[in-house]
């Protein structure tokens, strides 16, 4: 199958690759691009797990062609810790709170949480529910992730959230 060209920018990083039409952004960042911090968990865009940062919004990379990211700027899980190699506050409150069991929903959960405290730094616990509503846990119940997230908000409290790989 022909190949089309495309740039885009992942994790502060340009790149350029060759994809076919038909492949998913997911499939791109993991298997091409060596990115497996996201998650495939049910290729039907439910479970969230395989979700990245693409152009200021969260999207589930396996609703999302490669094509479609010609020019785009991604932001994966690799690209969340501060740029001095240091957990950033979401990843230090994940730790803390005990905020994952098996870690499969992590790297989506984080990714989308950081979308989250982007567009809103200081979320009430209904807030946070429902910003994550998208991503599936069939470990922790919940509670420990939204405790996760508001140690991270609170942590950020008086400043911002680092714009990751920057
Ligand atoms: Fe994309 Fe489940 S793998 S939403
Ligand atoms: Fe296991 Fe969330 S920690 S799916």
């Amino acid at each position: 199958m022909a190949k089309t060209h495309i740039q885009l920018t992942i994790n502060g990083k340009a790149i350029e690759a060759l994809v076919e039409p038909r492949t998913l952004l997911i499939h791109f960042l993991r298997e091409d691009q060596n990115l497996t911090g996201p998650h495939i968990g049910c290729d039907t865009s439910h479970c969230g797990a395989c979700t990245v940062d693409f152009n200021g919004r969260s999207v589930k990379s396996c609703t999302v062609f490669a094509v479609q990211a010609d020019g785009g700027d991604i932001l994966t899980i690799e690209g969340i810790a501060n740029p001095d190699g240091t957990l950033n506050a979401l990843q230090e409150g994940f730790r803390e709170m005990h905020g994952l069991q098996c870690g499969f929903c992590t790297p989506g959960m984080i990714t989308r949480a950081w979308r989250l405290l982007q567009e809103n730094p200081h979320p009430t616990e209904e807030e946070i529910r429902f910003g994550i509503a998208g991503n599936l846990c069939r470990c922790t119940g919940y509670q420990n992730i939204v405790s996760a997230i508001q140690y991270a908000a609170d942590r950020l409290a008086g400043g911002t959230i680092k714009e990751a790989a920057e």
